[in-house]
């Protein structure tokens, strides 16, 4: 089988990594692909939004099966063009996808079918928001409804604050398209947890648990970012706590969107909190998370091929799944800078240096002749798995040392209990 991966950041080398392993692949591609990649797979210069390029790509080099794995090609339809050009694409179509595209839709749908959320109202008009945000309790969350990278979210604790990212998202254009709607939502204690998991639009089968670390900075301070590492599983949850999670979210998201006619098949992120009050959806992904797709597919010991195949063929409830005991820590290192403006093109030294039992997946980098420059805001994502968390904490850290490039910047909490 040929298999194109779309994307080119760190979840995208755990993906290729993974799919390396299946007996099933005959030749892997990915678009467009980093220097990571590079080395598991052919990398093909096609942006992952260039929807004409990707299919026609798909078309000519007769790829029979392609994993779509970041957000805005879902959103925009990918799954659909392809599947329309006779190629089987891994991935919810463009209506199903609109769970994690627009914020209200998710929050709509979450009303209608009772799954546990924060209360919220949305809104188009710049006044009636600012008027709501006036009464409101605060600290009130303020939403861009679509794709902002990660960033779309402001948690104001005094209304100045409130006042001031409704003005950046409403009549600033602070998100462009994505900040016109917005969601204001109550806030939520509680540690947060991340639940990935494969549906075939019927069937869900929830990974093992995993937690991203979103701000820049240790003790998360700092801006939010696309995440700074990864551990997997994120909390200790017993069993009746999954039954509950189920019972209560994962499937009755999954009837929601069926019943909605839009049935969504692939991978779908659930962004929890866990309250004292139990599990609330924060928010959903249509997709597997970055950095947790680091920490989660590397404990995954049954072929990703196999499972993919299942969900497409909706057959997942016979399908075995099966998952290491052990945990994971990943770490992404990070031009210093980001979120905001940073430099790239700095040699990154010392990657043969890092122990073998370690995986170094690259986010932002590109090859130039012998050497591996920086190429983006995440750079790498360093992954150790480890019978214990503990353990795997060290030695990400320690491979993490052997690295080195101008600026770089990584949090030294990873995986610590806050
Ligand atoms: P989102 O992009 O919706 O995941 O939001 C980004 C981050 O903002 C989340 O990971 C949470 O840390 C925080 N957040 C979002 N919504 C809430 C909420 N209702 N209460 C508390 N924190 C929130
Ligand atoms: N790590 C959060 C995300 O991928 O959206």
């Amino acid at each position: 089988m040929r298999l194109l991966i779309v994307g080119g950041g760190g979840r995208e080398h755990a993906l290729a990594w993974k799919f390396k392993q299946s007996s099933g692949i005959s030749e892997l591609y990915c678009a467009p692909g980093n220097a990571g990649i590079a080395e598991l797979a052919t990398c093909v210069p096609i942006k992952a939004t260039d929807l004409d390029g990707i299919v026609h790509f798909a078309c000519a080099q007769k790829i029979d099966r392609v994993f779509v794995a970041p957000d805005d090609p879902l959103a925009m339809g990918l799954v659909d063009r392809l599947e329309e050009a006779g190629i089987r694409a891994y991935g919810p179509r463009k209506a199903a996808a609109l769970i994690e595209s627009s914020k209200a839709f998710a929050k709509d749908l979450m009303r209608k079918y009772k799954i546990p959320t924060a209360s919220y109202q949305v809104f188009q008009d710049t006044e009636a928001a600012l008027a709501y945000a006036e009464q409101a309790s605060l600290p009130l969350v303020v939403k861009a409804d679509g794709l902002a990278l990660g960033k779309g979210v402001v948690i104001a604790r005094t209304r100045a604050e409130a006042r001031q990212a409704i003005e950046d998202m409403m009549l600033n254009s602070r998100f462009g398209q994505a900040g016109r709607t917005v969601v204001l939502e109550s806030f939520l204690r509680g540690p947060e947890l991340t639940v990935l998991a494969f549906t075939d639009g019927r069937t869900i089968r929830p990974m093992v648990s995993s937690r991203d670390h979103k701000r820049s900075l240790d003790g998360d301070q700092g801006l939010n970012t696309g995440g700074m590492g990864a551990i997997a599983p994120g909390a200790e949850i017993d069993a009746a706590g999954w039954q509950l999670m189920t019972d209560k979210i994962f499937q009755p998201t999954i009837d929601a969107l069926r019943a909605e006619g839009r049935p969504f098949k692939g991978v779908l992120y659930f962004g929890l909190m866990l309250t004292e009050q139990g599990p609330y959806v924060i928010e959903y992904n249509a997709r597997f998370g970055d950095p947790e797709a680091q920490a989660v597919l590397p404990l995954l010991q049954t072929d990703l091929l196999d499972i993919m195949e299942a969900i497409a063929e909706e057959r997942l409830a016979e399908q075995p799944i099966i998952w290491s005991e052990h945990s994971a820590c990943s770490v992404v290192m990070a031009s210093g800078g980001y979120p905001l403006a940073y430099q790239t093109g700095y040699p990154i030294n010392g990657l043969e240096q890092v122990p073998a039992d370690c995986l170094v997946f690259h986010a932002g980098t590109k090859r130039e002749r012998d050497c591996v420059l920086t190429a983006g805001g995440r750079v790498l994502a360093v992954t150790a798995v480890a019978p214990s968390l503990d353990v795997a904490i060290r030695k990400a850290y320690d491979a993490v040392q052997c690295i080195s490039f101008q600026n770089m910047h990584y949090r030294q909490d990873i995986g610590k209990r806050t």
